[in-house]
């Protein structure tokens, strides 16, 4: 079985998943230049927070690759590189991912630039370059370290185990689509399944946007992972209907910005789901890169929530169901669901309080609060 891979990178050449497309059609884009990773990212044919980074410092990196450089100067190639990347990171504001890759590599270019005294313009490029393939590279380790430190943890404290496998909930898309492979949420859901400890994963259909329904859904068929779809609002429901039978144990998420004290910027709904596990007992777990950690904002209420467009709420946009059943992916339509009059609320993200999260799992451990209820999130930060 194929790995499902978002995006496919070749030193020159990068290529995204249009994923508005998904599950129905498989369209790779071609991303030449920064103006096209931006609309990329702020249309939404790429989303989730690694994978967001990841193609605007590569899309940067493809540019300066084959576009002729301008600057004839190490100074003017670090304020082109900077200003490049600036205008990348206006594309979409609440994953710090983006911000913290752009911090990265403009401090790997001027340390480049300092440690090489007779450093040329296309050195510093070269240095850009190899620093967007690494960050690429790092991020699929990572998610495999995820994957494992949650399902261990879950081992030990959920009492998953082979003779009592735990059921989870994940919410949004975590998976290969949102990261360079394996995902983090997604991925702890599959280290669970492949080390024979996971009952069944339920996820939530992710209004507004569908990225539970239209991605997760189609990972979790993909991969063979027992698995059921349900709408955000079913989740109290099957919490206190069936959390019992099925041993449903976690809910598991991941984050666009981890704050200093622990409070989680995810996808809208999140918040929702935190309050519910809460009151059922249900373990509310968070899968966090250390590239989404911010350790710069002390709490959640200084985030900065992205509202995004009304007709997110009031349409739909799919393919056409022929009476016969079949899906007709050549026919598209924007069908309308409300009175397009309305007036729509529509941010992409809520925060959840870290008081009602148990473990934020990282690449460098599993991080719970203190004995006072506080995350220290600084250790595994620079571990
Ligand atoms: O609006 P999206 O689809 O970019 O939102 C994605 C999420 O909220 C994900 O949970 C988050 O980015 C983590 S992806 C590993």
């Amino acid at each position: 079985m194929a790995t499902l891979q978002a995006i496919k990178y070749s030193p020159g050449k990068l290529e995204v998943l249009d994923q508005l497309r998904l599950p129905h059609v498989f369209r790779y884009d071609d991303v030449k230049t920064c103006e096209e990773a931006f609309d990329c990212i702020r249309s939404m044919r790429v989303r989730g927070a690694p994978a967001i980074a990841i193609v605007a410092v590569l899309g940067l990196a493809v540019e300066l690759q084959t576009t002729q450089l301008q600057a004839s100067t190490v100074e003017d190639t670090i304020a082109h590189i900077d200003q490049r990347l600036d205008y990348l990171k206006e594309s979409r504001p609440t994953a710090v991912d983006l911000a913290n890759s752009i911090t990265l590599l403009k401090g790997l270019v001027r340390a480049h630039a300092q440690k090489s005294s007779d450093a040329e313009p296309r050195d510093i490029v070269a240095a850009y370059v190899a620093g967007a393939e690494e960050y690429m590279n790092r991020d699929l380790q990572t998610n495999l370290a995820i994957g494992d430190n949650g399902a261990a943890w879950l081992r030990d404290v959920a009492g998953a185990s082979a003779d009592k496998p735990i059921s989870v909930l994940t919410h949004c898309n975590t998976g290969s689509l949102a990261t360079s492979g394996h995902g983090t949420a997604l991925g702890i859901i599959r280290s669970l399944q492949s080390s024979g400890v996971l009952r069944h994963a339920f996820c939530t259909e992710t209004r507004p946007y569908n990225q539970g329904s239209r991605l997760t859904a189609f990972e979790l068929v993909h991969e063979g992972i027992p698995a059921t779809l349900v709408t955000d609002s079913m989740a109290a429901a099957l919490f206190a209907t069936r959390g019992k039978e099925e041993n449903i144990a976690a809910v598991i998420v991941g984050a666009d910005r981890v704050v200093a004290n622990g409070d989680t910027a995810n996808k809208i709904g999140t918040y929702a789901l935190a309050v519910l596990a809460k009151y059922h007992g249900i373990k509310f777990v968070v899968a966090a890169p250390r590239t989404s950690i911010d350790l710069l904002t002390a709490e959640g209420k200084d985030i900065t929530i992205e509202q995004r467009k009304g007709e997110e709420v009031t349409q739909v946009t799919g393919p056409v169901v022929g009476s016969d059943g079949k899906v007709d992916e050549r026919i598209v339509a924007r069908v309308a669901t409300a009175d397009q009059r309305i007036g729509v609320w529509n941010p992409a993200f809520d925060v959840t309080p870290h008081e009602l999260i148990d473990a934020i799992v990282t690449e460098a451990g599993v991080v719970v609060k203190d004995g006072e209820g506080r995350f220290d999130l600084s250790k595994v930060k620079s571990a």
